[in-house]
């Protein structure tokens, strides 16, 4: 009986937040050699390095992606590559480059060679002030006011075109910020959920850059990475959306944060200097309605504000008495 074909899966963007437990992730799951992870400058964590094949790659040069999918024989890709919000507002023409030059050679290649299926994550920047902010639905007004929010929505609309053109096989999620022990966050607008944690071990204070009613979405990693691979692996003909889910998991004010952190840390400050992310935050949804995503691919987060709060000081704290935060 002839063998099955083992998926080839390529990972660009390894070294970044997601992109980095999403690879150890997959390896785990189809195998260390099927996985093949890239980087474009930034070295990847030792785990991935040693656990399985490596190459850099950009996203913006063609041939660089080309190359290592011919080498491979790669049949799957998740792109995690872009430049996310904070950033994006400081750079948005690099912003644009990444995040639609470089998706459209993704989407193209894959044509191009026939891939099976394809992961382009969005992003609740896809909203704007225009957009209802409590429960916000799936299909709404995207009217985003950043130049991140913006390729977001063009990169859902091209990618829908590319299900429709070339029956490429692409979906993909509207991830809130994802709150995570492993990678430092790329320099989005919600990295404050993540950074208050470190500062907490480390110097039991920390200083906010969004105002402390500031509520957003959010959602755990590991809910993170089990909402991507359940959406891949989900039956493409019982899918009605392809690249654009609406998922959710909590939302709490930036002060709910601080005040879960005190129970474990109870020295622990927080004061509250806004920046130039304040406007961003103010132009996102507070709370995602994701009855989409549940009804047409089974989606059903497991962490919530308490639960994770637990688990990502436990996870630091060790690190820092390991004298490795
Ligand atoms: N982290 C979040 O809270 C969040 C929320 C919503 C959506 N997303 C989306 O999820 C995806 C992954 O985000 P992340 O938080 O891991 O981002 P990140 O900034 O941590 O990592 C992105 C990676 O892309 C790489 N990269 C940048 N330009 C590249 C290029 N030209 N070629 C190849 N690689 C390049 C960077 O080196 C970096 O390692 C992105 O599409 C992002 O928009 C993330």
């Amino acid at each position: 009986m002839a063998k099955k074909k083992m998926k080839k899966i390529l990972v660009i963007g390894s070294a970044g937040q997601i992109g980095s437990e999403l690879t150890m992730a997959l390896r785990k799951k189809y195998g260390n050699d099927n996985v093949i992870a890239t980087g474009r400058k930034t070295k990847p964590s030792d785990e991935i390095l040693n656990s399985g094949p490596f190459e850099y790659i950009d996203i913006t040069k063609k041939e660089t992606v080309e190359e290592v999918i011919k080498k491979y024989d790669i049949d799957t890709i998740y792109n995690m590559a872009a430049i996310l919000s904070a950033v994006g507002e400081e750079k948005p023409d690099l912003c644009w480059h990444v995040n639609i030059n470089g998706l459209l050679n993704i989407l193209d290649l894959s044509v191009e060679y026939k891939l099976t299926r394809v992961f382009i994550p969005s992003s609740i920047a896809v909203f704007g002030p225009e957009t209802p902010k409590e429960n916000t639905p799936q299909d709404t007004i995207l009217k985003p006011t950043t130049m991140y929010g913006i390729t977001k929505v063009t990169g859902e609309l091209l990618s829908e075109y590319y299900v429709r053109k070339y029956g490429l096989d692409v979906r993909g999620i509207r991830y809130p910020g994802i709150i995570s022990s492993e990678t430092l966050p790329g320099g989005g607008t919600t990295d404050y959920a993540v950074e208050i944690f470190y500062e907490a071990i480390k110097n039991k204070h920390y200083t906010c850059f969004v105002r402390e009613d500031t509520v957003l979405p959010m959602m755990y990693m590991p809910d993170c990475i089990k909402a991507t691979i359940d959406l891949m692996e989900a039956d493409f003909k019982k899918l009605k959306h392809h690249c654009d889910f609406n998922v959710a998991a909590m939302s709490f004010s930036a002060g709910e944060l601080a005040e879960e952190i005190k129970k474990y840390i109870p020295d622990f400050t927080c004061e509250y200097k806004p920046d130039f992310r304040q406007e961003i935050a103010d132009s996102w949804p507070k709370t995602i309605d994701d009855s989409v995503a549940r009804k047409e691919w089974g989606w059903k987060p497991s962490y919530d504000l308490s639960s994770m709060t637990k688990e990502m000081i436990e996870i630091l704290q060790k690190r820092y008495e390991e004298g490795k935060l």
